[in-house]
């Protein structure tokens, strides 16, 4: 697809990126792989917003000139300097070298940090305006959603919010709008998305949303720069939004641990059994950490009201997979959720108290001091996981 219409003059330009199953390097999975959204305004002048991953610059600016003379285009916009968004700009400049790019300050930043070119950079603040002659495009910054250098921009007279990464989700289709693709997998995606990439910013985000509809401007469409565009009831996904900023949980516990030889394995499904037989409400689920997908397990976290977290004891430290799973929850900064600890151990038995300080700097309120039992779990210490787990799940909620 190379171009479809969206409203009036505006198209979508992009290209839809089936085959994508990592992004951010290796640090996100997308399963159902992702779009980079590029968006052309052809009123009296002509406007192209954001780009498409590098891989695809050459593809891109090829469509994009069976689209339109490339010379015809009079501003670029590029709302975020990510590579996903900015990577064909080198190709795209290359052939229109003079026209003017239209970022925040922060995006010349990143965007000459990134290609060193001295493009013709035009800075934007909130509230700038460029006219199209007749309709126009307001701007509006959004640092830290997600990048310091990330702005909307929202088109006149066709109510479209420009959103760039907000209100995206990593999700290939070729139907591209939000009432046409299956619901189920387009919130899975948009959850993931929120959990993964803006959790840490939730302050930001709900305050930035407030802002933004304080301004009073109707918003018939949102179009992303992943994933579908937002044209059936557009404002549900906002709300969405500041649902998750909000310290978001459900009525949720999650287990997260690894096991060398079974027995910490043994000790989260009696906890949960404890959990499970004082609350037969809460949604227990367990995830060995070294055998799921990282962003899924997050995903999961976001959702909880409490987590649990095991590993056993080695080299008087903890298994290398929990590890790396609490140094990305530290660095995602959840709010208002409860932790507890447990592993099991054959020798000196440090990790609940290696796992209790990871997860106190990462700010989850401590519930107890954590369950250790020696070796496997025998009848006494199962008895022990299975009234650790019911008085959890009182102390979690
Ligand atoms: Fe989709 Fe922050 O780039």
């Amino acid at each position: 697809m190379k171009k479809m219409s969206i409203k009036n003059n505006v198209s979508w330009v992009g290209k839809i990126d089936w085959e994508l199953r990592r992004f951010h390097g290796n640090e996100y999975s997308t399963h159902r792989g992702s779009t980079y959204n590029s968006y052309l305004i052809k009123e009296n002048k002509v406007a192209l917003i954001d780009t498409v991953w590098g891989p695809f610059a050459r593809e891109y600016v090829d469509n994009l000139s069976a689209v339109i003379p490339l010379d015809q285009i009079d501003y670029v916009i590029a709302n975020h300097g990510e590579t996903d968004h900015s990577g064909a700009l080198p190709e795209l400049m290359r052939r229109i070298p003079d026209k003017p790019v239209y970022c925040t300050a922060n995006g010349v930043k990143s965007l000459k940090g990134q290609y060193h070119q001295n493009w013709n950079f035009q800075v934007v603040k909130t509230g700038d305006q460029l006219d199209l002659g007749g309709k126009k495009l307001i701007f509006v910054e959004a640092p830290m959603l997600h990048w310091p250098d990330s702005m909307f921009c929202y088109l006149t007279g066709d109510n479209i919010l420009f959103s760039n990464d907000a209100f995206g989700q990593h999700y290939a289709s070729e139907y591209l709008y939000n009432d046409l693709v299956d619901q189920e997998e387009l919130m899975a995606e948009c959850i993931k998305y929120y959990a993964n990439i803006l959790t840490p910013f939730s302050p930001l985000v709900g305050k930035k949303i407030k802002e933004v509809l304080a301004l009073n401007l109707p918003v018939d469409i949102i179009c992303t720069s992943h994933g579908v565009i937002w044209r059936s009831n557009p404002t549900r996904i906002v709300e969405k939004y500041l649902e998750w900023a909000a310290n978001y949980k459900e009525n949720q516990i999650t287990i997260l641990y690894d096991t060398m030889w079974e027995g910490t394995r043994i000790m989260a499904e009696h906890i949960a059994h404890g959990i499970k037989s004082s609350d037969q409400d809460v949604n227990v689920k367990l995830f060995n950490v070294s055998k799921s997908d990282k962003n899924d397990v997050i995903t999961e976290v976001f959702k909880s009201k409490g987590i649990v977290v095991g590993s056993p004891t080695i080299n008087r430290g903890i298994l290398t997979a929990v590890a790396s799973i609490l140094e990305e929850i530290k660095g995602l900064r959840f709010g208002g959720k409860k932790a507890a600890v447990f592993g099991s151990y054959g020798w000196s038995g440090e990790s609940t108290k290696i796992l209790s300080e990871h997860l106190e700097q990462s700010e989850f309120q401590m519930v107890g001091d954590g369950l250790r039992v020696l070796w496997n779990p025998d009848e006494e210490g199962i008895r022990q996981c299975f009234e650790f787990g019911q008085k959890l799940s009182g102390q979690l909620a």
